[in-house]
């Protein structure tokens, strides 16, 4: 079925486009009520909406915001998805989300699209494993295409941009601190791909937290995964060998593959091993064992980047100032004080 245009609710009113465009734009003309009133009914009947490209040409506002995201799967990234949406459509802003399975290509690509289809504003989790190809000419764009933007998540240093990301490096001293004063000091610790700010940043806080606590650091005991279940299967495989008492996974899902391989081998969670994850996904409390983990405010964080990309929308001088969520640790049942001091006094979920 044809789509509705203004030309056809004139014709079938019998007045002109400009009034019809008036009336449906709340412009103030001198128009009868009568007249409104028939313009409103036949608008309706013919179920009208907007072309909003064509809007867009006119108001040069399409009040649509992209989310560009590396993996859709992980429901971290559902629920910065979720966040930024809720709080999108509070404000009156549709989002068009893009799932780049962690490809600079495709955040390029989306980037591109997003722009040639006039988003007002871009939220984006940089992809890329560190090896970053297209990231380069990914920020070229965002700095010469005139729109607001935020980065999400995978914020880097020195970035000139309003990056919004969790203290990252204060969440793997959390977690590994904790293990320590749960009485473990052999402690394995399955990273994110290092090239990435963020996973880099979750290693240093382990291997700070086991320099405050005077426990000597074995290379050996470090094993770098891609944030994937498998890399927790494959790469605990490896820690099992060397005895540790505890791993702490640098995600949740690569938590869920230390479970996997740990049964695998009859170990007991977390009799046998104690297990600290990172996120608080979604399905982290439901496990056989609810994991321990460190919360990233994923819900909060995507609704605080639609807020700010949509205040530079609004006020192209606003202050880009970073913004940093805390960690915070969500104790449950997956790690054993195998005499250490700690007397439980952690924030609980
Ligand atoms: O689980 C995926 C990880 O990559 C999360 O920890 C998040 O920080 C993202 O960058």
């Amino acid at each position: 079925m044809e789509r509705t245009t203004i030309k056809n609710i004139a014709e079938q009113a019998g007045v002109s486009i400009t009034t019809v465009s008036c009336v449906l734009n709340g412009r103030e003309m001198r128009i009868s009520n009568a007249t409104k009133k028939k313009v409103i009914k036949i608008a309706n009947e013919l179920d009208y909406h907007p072309n909003q490209l064509a809007v867009g040409l006119i108001t040069k506002k399409t009040n649509t915001i992209g989310l560009i995201i590396p993996d859709i799967s992980n429901t971290f990234f559902g629920e910065l998805a979720k966040g930024a949406e809720n709080r999108a459509a509070e404000l009156g802003y549709n989002v068009f989300l893009c799932n780049t399975n962690d490809s600079t290509e495709k955040d390029l690509d989306y980037l591109r699209a997003l722009l040639d289809r006039g988003v007002d504003g871009v939220i984006l989790v940089p992809s890329g494993r560190g090896k970053d190809e297209k990231s380069p000419e990914c920020f070229k764009l965002l700095d010469s295409c005139q729109k607001s933007f935020v980065i999400l998540d995978r914020t880097k240093t020195g970035d000139k941009y309003l990056g919004i990301s969790l203290d990252h490096k204060g969440g793997g001293f959390i977690a590994t601190d904790y293990l320590i004063k749960n009485g473990h000091k052999k402690i394995g610790c399955i990273t994110g791909p290092l090239g990435m700010l963020n996973s880099y940043r979750r290693y240093q806080g382990y291997v700070e937290a086991l320099s405050k606590a005077g426990i000597k650091y074995d290379d050996c005991l470090v094993k770098e995964g891609n944030y994937h279940i498998s890399d927790g299967v494959e790469l605990a495989e490896s820690l099992f060998r060397k005895k540790v008492t505890a791993i702490f996974a640098c995600n949740d899902l690569m938590a869920f593959g230390v479970f996997q391989a740990a049964r695998k081998r009859g170990l007991r969670i977390p009799e046998d091993l104690s297990i600290v994850g990172f996120d608080d996904i979604t399905y982290s409390e439901f496990m056989e064992v609810p994991l321990t983990t460190i919360r990233q405010p994923a819900l909060e964080m995507g609704k605080c980047a639609v807020e700010k990309v949509v205040e530079m929308i609004n006020n192209p001088d606003y202050k880009r100032d970073k913004i940093i969520f805390e960690p915070k640790l969500i104790e449950r049942n997956s790690v054993k004080n195998i005499g250490g001091d700690t007397d439980g006094s952690k924030e609980r979920a």
